[in-house]
């Protein structure tokens, strides 16, 4: 039986013009954020969506919310194509879909209380009746994400950036959703609370039946939370599998490096020699006909400048990556 995926990301693709000029600003050329990705996210899993910064992960969650025009792709939720959906419509479907941006510092309004930014999706989405179910609601998702209901009526100053985290994800929770987008949601905490933030996420995940897409910069990150990984260099998919094979077979050469840079516990890793290739550019600027990471790539050779590598299955599971290595 084959499974409707919850989420399908179909060939999506996204430009950005660049203007240059003093007076007379010239669009002089396109910076090409996100090209031709795709992935399905099937329910009640944890998708994990990994590259370095500049890469094109803010811009995929981006276009999936439909909170910027695609250049070209689309976005199927439950079967239904986002893309195409009246205002009306896709402001139904949003309600099932939140997201949690990296840094609840920017994110958080600064003059708002707590219980007001966590019950604004109530107000937006008109679903409460009356003011002592909103406070209830509001009070009730506290709770989960262990905030103390009685210091609802303070503001996001007064919490620490885990604290203010869990009212991130309280918020995102308060409609309801059944797929969270987590852009980078413990980047910008210290690693002691990264590890709860991670937990709480997992618990909530289970308790709700939660679907998710979990974005990171680093491998480690993902690790224990994703059923399936996708790692992303300089906007496109370079590789994909479950966890398993992900960490335990990484196929790609900068998948390769990105766990070189991890500091896992696994005395059986050998590719820590590999580690020197990260440094460098994200490799969007870079154009040539062949592949993006060629410059950075210790497995470089002639064909891979000037032949494009499409994903393509590495072995009998679902295990993809785009690059010439093993090719005759
Ligand atoms: N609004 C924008 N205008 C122009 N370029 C953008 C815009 N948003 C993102 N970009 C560019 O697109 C690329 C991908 O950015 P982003 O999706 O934010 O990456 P990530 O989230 O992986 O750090 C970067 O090169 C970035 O400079
Ligand atoms: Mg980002």
């Amino acid at each position: 039986m084959t499974m409707q995926p919850l989420l399908q990301v179909k060939a999506i693709s996204k430009e950005f013009p660049v203007y240059q000029g003093q007076v007379f600003k010239k669009k002089t050329y396109v910076t090409q954020a996100v090209k031709s990705v795709s992935f399905d996210i099937f329910k009640g899993e944890t998708f994990g969506l990994v590259g370095e910064s500049g890469c094109g992960k803010t811009t995929v969650c981006r276009a999936i919310l439909q909170l910027t025009p695609l250049t070209s792709g689309a976005v199927f939720y439950k079967g239904n194509c986002l893309s195409g959906m009246a205002k009306k419509e896709l402001r139904k479907v949003r309600r099932h879909m939140q997201i949690v941006y990296q840094d609840p510092f920017a994110s958080l309004n600064p003059r708002t209380k707590v219980r007001d930014i966590i019950g604004e999706p109530l107000v937006i989405h008109k679903l409460t009746q009356n003011r002592s179910e909103y406070k209830d609601r509001v009070e009730a998702m506290m709770t989960m994400v262990s905030l103390n209901p009685a210091i609802s009526g303070r503001y996001p100053h007064e919490f620490s950036g885990g604290q203010r985290q869990r009212i991130s994800i309280a918020r995102a929770l308060t409609v309801n959703p059944d797929f969270l987008v987590l852009d980078e949601p413990v980047s910008s905490l210290d690693v002691s609370i990264q590890a709860q933030i991670i937990n709480l996420l997992e618990e909530i995940r289970e308790k709700f039946s939660l679907t998710y897409l979990f974005i990171a910069h680093d491998l480690a990150v993902v690790h224990h939370i994703s059923k399936r990984v996708a790692v992303m260099y300089a906007g496109e998919i370079v590789e994909i599998a479950d966890r398993q094979n992900l960490y335990g077979n990484p196929s790609h050469p900068y998948t390769k490096a990105l766990l070189a840079a991890l500091p896992i516990p696994d005395p059986q890793a050998s590719y820590k020699d590999e580690n020197a290739m990260l440094q460098g550019g994200n490799g969007v600027m870079e154009h040539h006909a062949g592949c993006k990471f060629y410059v950075r790539c210790p497995a470089r050779r002639h064909l891979c400048q000037v032949k494009k590598p499409v994903l393509k299955k590495v072995n009998q599971h679902d295990h993809m990556m785009a690059c010439h290595l093993g090719e005759s």
